[in-house]
């Protein structure tokens, strides 16, 4: 094989260890950058021509055969691999190889680390686009489940412990409030990444006349040139930020896939996972496994590890770029494909399973669901306080309890033998009528979340 030519080459005698190379080379992790860092290599060279810094035949030609080049490797006919220390020696290489002595003049008034800055910044925006998209898809498939079973009603658990009826749609509404919340971060706060590192050199600027605005402009970084050439090629805060979102939306798949794996379980049997989102055992004949919400819920650990690594990296490094920050992008582009395929998974799950209206039935008629109601019963219309009304009811699921049954199981006539108070209550002991009671803002009557479907659907399709 020919000797690997290094861009830092000039200094050395000899070559790096292999095991220099083992722990340096990272072609084979960012060489997804390619696209980003050509198109950052191209915004750079023209300004360079247009400032006079290299021959404007130069610069006409690198940002010609970068192009190319950028077209090329979309298409697949140009595969990013080779012998190379990383992406940046490679597309250096690669274009010098093409175009001979100008390719050489790229690499003025810049330097690897404001170059990485800035494609990675490229990356991220261009990823957080792509989040956008995947959040707002799961977000629809919870949307459209709510909208077909919104005469459903469940248990509403806290504690886990069945506590009071609510609308199976308002349940689905709450997860995807959650990824509402991720949808807005990826859509708006691109604050992180926005401005453009490039021009900052290796630490302290270039003694050339660029144009950082120009350049920003080009490659469409909102807030324009950074502020500081030093924070420029020292930050990863963007990257750790974008982390930590990746973080919350694996949190927020992984509670909405618990949820999956509880309502699709024999003692829910509330959901019954489509065959196409579902596995069997090897073993036994009859399993049905929530495969796609068990590894979302799994690989959530390694999402929220890369977040915790990459902190843990930063946190000791002296300004201002240091090779650990290499360790950047394998952290993110982990993180990021990750969720990206959980949220695919999430969606197919939600979208192609099926709730149970008749399962939810049953769940209703254990738990003395309507015991909050009772004792609301006696406030509203027996004019008792709330703690003594409490304390009545209280002692009714006792009873209850002693006796083998549940509220559900009787009736007003056999509460008013037990405390002549009931008498009168059994319009309470209806579970439509205990949903629809909630009526305000955040309740679950059904007027309510109608509102809500009736406002996702709005903000979904616009
Ligand atoms: N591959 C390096 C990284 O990802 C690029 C910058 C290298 N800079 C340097 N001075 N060695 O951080």
């Amino acid at each position: 094989m020919k000797k690997r030519k290094a861009v830092w080459g000039g200094r050395f005698k000899g070559g790096p260890t292999a095991s220099l190379r083992a722990i340096g080379d990272s072609l084979h992790i960012d060489k997804r950058l390619a696209p980003f860092d050509i198109q950052a290599s191209i915004a750079h060279a023209r300004m360079l021509g247009k400032q006079r810094i290299i021959p404007k035949k130069d610069s006409a030609a690198i940002v010609r055969e970068l192009t190319r080049m950028k077209a090329q490797i979309e298409s697949g006919k140009l595969v990013v691999e080779g012998d190379d220390e990383d992406v940046h020696s490679w597309i250096e290489r690669t274009l010098t190889e093409r175009i001979g002595d100008a390719g050489k003049r790229v690499h003025t008034a810049r330097s690897r680390n404001d170059q990485v800055a800035t494609a990675f910044k490229l990356f991220v925006g261009d990823a957080a686009t792509t989040l956008m998209w995947r959040v707002s898809d799961l977000t629809s498939a919870l949307v459209m489940q709510a909208d077909s079973t919104v005469d459903v009603i469940v248990p509403a658990y806290t504690h886990l412990q069945r506590g009071q009826p609510v609308l199976l749609a308002h349940h689905l509404l709450a997860h995807a409030e959650s990824f509402g919340d991720d949808y807005g971060w990826f859509t708006t706060a691109t604050v992180y990444f926005e401005d453009c590192p490039l021009g900052s050199g290796a630490a302290t600027g270039v003694p050339y006349r660029i144009d950082r605005r120009a350049v920003a402009r080009e490659l469409e970084f909102q807030m324009g040139p950074t502020e500081n050439s030093m924070y420029s090629v020292a930050n990863r805060d963007f990257a750790a930020e974008f982390l930590f979102h990746l973080a919350m939306t694996a949190v927020h798949l992984s509670r909405l896939a618990e949820d999956v794996c509880l309502w699709s379980s024999s003692e829910f049997g509330l959901l019954e996972l489509g065959d196409s989102v579902s596995t069997g055992s090897s073993i036994m004949p009859q399993k049905r496994n929530p495969d796609g919400a068990e590894l979302t819920r799994g690989k959530t650990g390694r999402v929220i590890g890369h977040l915790v690594g990459l902190l843990t990296t930063l946190k000791g490094l002296p300004m201002t770029y240091n090779r650990d920050l290499q360790e950047d992008k394998e952290a993110v582009f982990d993180a990021y494909d990750t969720v990206v395929m959980c949220l695919r998974v999430m969606t197919d799950t939600i979208a192609q399973s099926r709730f149970r209206p008749e399962a939810a039935e049953r769940l209703l008629r254990k738990g003395h669901l309507l015991a909050t109601e009772l004792a609301d019963f006696l406030v509203t219309e027996k004019r008792v306080a709330f703690r003594d009304a409490h304390e009545i009811v209280g002692k009714l699921v006792r009873t209850l309890d002693e006796a083998g049954k549940d509220l559900s199981d009787v009736d007003e006539k056999w509460l008013a033998k037990f405390d002549p108070r009931f008498k009168g209550c059994a319009r309470w002991l209806d579970f439509r009528r205990a949903v629809d009671r909630r009526d305000h803002v955040g309740g679950t009557a059904t007027r309510q979340v109608k509102k809500q479907l009736a406002a996702w659907k709005h903000r979904l399709s616009t």
